[in-house]
């Protein structure tokens, strides 16, 4: 080996020296790389196991299931719209003379939820601005289309069940499908 290329000899100063040879903790540097060695597998156990663990409970969204029972009809009053189900299901349920229809209270802009504005007679989506009739036509705004509506029906026990799963849209004429309306 050539003798040029020999790395300086580290020579601690004197008033150390003494010192670190009496000092029961002094780790060399051998054994440094040992524990170096022992935290990266160490490490890599805990990463995995957390892996595993995320493996075994995953991120799971919880939606509100897509049935649901509305009541009976006669807890509605005519020519009102109510707003009970939005907060749980994003619905609203309009009472007609005549019978009623679930509106989706999902904007079809980008899918904010519009607020119904009793005193202007619609809703006001308040993201972007969008005004939606109480029927669900879209008549400002940058929304493209009409709400949804969803299938109502009356369930065995006379109360009214929405069902989200199947909606109905109006620039498809699938307004007068039976299920979209329910006659009292
Ligand atoms: S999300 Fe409703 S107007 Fe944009």
């Amino acid at each position: 080996m050539n003798p040029r290329l020999k790395a300086p000899e580290m020579k601690l100063p004197a008033e150390y020296e003494a010192e670190v040879l009496e000092n029961p903790v002094f780790i060399d540097r051998r054994r440094f790389m040992n524990y170096c060695g022992w935290v990266g597998i160490l490490g890599s156990l805990a990463v995995g196991s957390l892996g595993m663990l995320r493996f075994m409970f995953p991120r799971v969204l919880f939606e509100p299931p897509t049935a649901f029972k509305a009541g009976f009809p006669s807890d509605y009053s005519v020519a009102t719209v109510d707003t009970r189900f939005v907060n749980s299901h994003r619905v609203w349920i309009i009472r007609e003379e005549k019978g009623f229809y679930a509106l989706s209270a999902i904007c079809t802009h980008l899918g904010c939820t519009p607020k119904w504005l009793a005193n202007e007679n619609k809703f006001k989506c308040p993201c972007h601005g969008s005004g939606f009739r109480r029927s669900g036509i879209n008549f400002e705004g940058p929304a493209p289309r009409p709400l949804d509506r969803y299938k109502i029906v009356l369930s065995e026990d006379g109360q009214m069940l929405v069902e989200r799963a199947k909606a109905f849209r109006h620039e498809k004429g699938e307004w007068t499908k039976p299920d979209a309306y329910l006659f009292v």
